[in-house]
């Protein structure tokens, strides 16, 4: 029997889960099959069927406390490391992260919401986005939750708000610091092209027009240079330049004590992915700040930053089932699954890469085929694997892609009336539903017909 080197021989990098493809609690069991958490995954799905998505809490947390860990040892003054929902949102994550010492980072009422639901205090959470409303604003300056002025138009809004309530209101501001780095133009945001925040040349004058308002008070500056992101260099820049923007403001009367750099380290997709460790990353930051404050005697501002894909994505697996093949001879052979881009739409967004193997032989012993993984959806470019290898498999055969934690739920659809997967929490052998999978008639929830059309019929 031929046995090809798999990603899943490789060693696992415990402290720093980014670093792995798979969950570290990823096992092949005596059966030969997959394991995660301890649980056989196909015993999950002959429970609770396909498509699935499972999320491992071993890793979650773990990469939890790499960040904390990283930050009280390389960061002398005060930190707090806040996830950034968008990467997965609920209920569950955001207890989770609280339980881990996280704030959260929220970009509308709904995942606000979600968040207090989950227990996050409110003093942890930043309310970010280029286009809140004046009702999400609303609800954060009820909820006391810190908001990041993005723009000119929030700035105003935030004013008004305050000036009517005559109350104080802290704030931060988030601005685009001018770096490039290397990722999916999509996903790239510190350059000066971008929709985000405002640009670095026009600070100045913002601290004057703040210093002139009489209820804002200007806590924070914030900045977020891009995501999936491999480099180092860009976050020892972005800390340097951070540090110097807090000096200028000073002229202006403010004291901001407050510093926060985003999010954006990189994960391991596919084998020839190399993102640094969490500890590179905090260590290179820290470091930065650290140094740029000494040299232009500045206090060390409380740190901050907002990992999202780091925490959640290797934490996550999604496994679909086989039904339809279809050999075009000369040219491939597609095979189809029960899920595809409405569960996964980052492959035809950014023609995203992942690993992926058969539950029944994650090995791939015996691997001689090359298959196209097709989704069910009524789009060709519904695509979630072009030629990859795997070992023989037949229609009913789960496959499990790896690494979907992250802008997989969160980005999901229902494109084609497709109910979106349950997700189960796997720990020591144990499963738990954390959501529920939808059905074909809660999509039908919102639909209205008017009376007379029912008439008509
Ligand atoms: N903070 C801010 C202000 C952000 O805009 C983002 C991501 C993060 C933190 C978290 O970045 P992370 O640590 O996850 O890289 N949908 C895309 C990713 C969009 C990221 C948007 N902002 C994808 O699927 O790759």
């Amino acid at each position: 029997m031929e046995e090809k080197q798999s990603f899943l021989n490789q060693k696992i990098d415990l402290e720093s889960p980014n670093r792995n493809i798979v969950p570290i609690t990823t096992s092949i069991g005596r059966d030969g099959k997959l394991f995660v958490g301890g649980c056989s995954i196909e015993e999950l799905v002959k429970k609770y069927d396909s498509p699935l998505y499972i999320l491992d809490e071993m890793t979650l947390r773990k990469s939890c406390r790499a960040y904390k860990k990283a930050l009280e040892k390389y960061y002398p003054g005060k930190s707090l490391p806040i996830y950034a929902s968008k990467a997965n949102s609920s209920i569950f994550m955001s207890n989770l992260v609280s339980s881990e010492g996280f704030g959260l980072d929220a970009v509308s009422e709904g995942e606000l919401l979600t968040a207090l639901k989950g227990g996050v205090p409110n003093e942890k959470i930043v309310f970010h986005g280029n286009n809140k409303s004046d009702k999400e604003i609303d609800f954060a300056v009820r909820n006391n939750i810190k908001i990041i002025v993005d723009n000119d138009h929030d700035l105003k809004r935030l004013e008004e708000f305050s000036n009517s309530l005559n109350q104080d209101l802290e704030i931060m501001i988030r601005f685009t610091p001018g770096i490039e780095c290397h990722t999916h133009e999509y996903i790239r945001t510190g350059s000066f092209d971008s929709k985000f925040g405002f640009g670095i040349e026009y600070l100045n004058n913002l601290f004057a027009i703040i210093s002139k308002t009489k209820h804002l008070k200007l806590k924070g500056i914030h900045a977020h240079i891009g995501s999936q992101i491999f480099e180092l260099d860009p976050h020892k820049d972005l800390g340097e330049i951070m540090v110097k923007v807090i000096l200028d403001s000073k002229k202006y009367g403010h004291s901001i004590n407050e510093l926060n750099v985003g999010g954006g380290l990189g994960i391991k997709y596919t084998e020839s992915d190399d993102p640094p460790t969490i500890d590179e990353w905090v260590k290179t930051i820290s470091f930065s700040i650290v140094d740029a404050c000494k040299k232009n005697k500045v206090d060390f501002p409380t740190l901050m930053c907002e990992p999202g894909r780091s925490i959640v994505s290797s934490a996550g697996i999604t496994i679909y089932k086989i039904g339809a093949f279809k050999q075009i001879p000369g040219i491939r052979t597609y095979l189809s699954v029960d899920g595809g881009m409405s569960d996964n739409p980052r492959p035809i967004t950014y023609q995203s890469n992942y690993s992926a193997c058969l539950v029944s032989n994650p090995l791939n012993i015996n691997s001689k085929n090359k298959y196209t993984i097709a989704g069910k959806h009524c789009e060709s470019g519904d695509v979630l694997f072009k030629e990859i290898e795997l070992a023989d498999c037949e229609t009913g055969d789960l496959i499990c892609v790896f690494g979907t934690g992250a802008y997989n739920n969160s980005m999901s659809s229902n494109y084609n009336r497709i109910p979106r997967p349950a997700t189960l929490l796997v720990n020591n052998g144990e499963a738990e539903i954390i959501q529920k999978r939808e059905r074909p008639s809660d999509l039908l929830k919102y639909d209205i017909l008017p009376d007379r059309f029912i008439k008509q019929n």
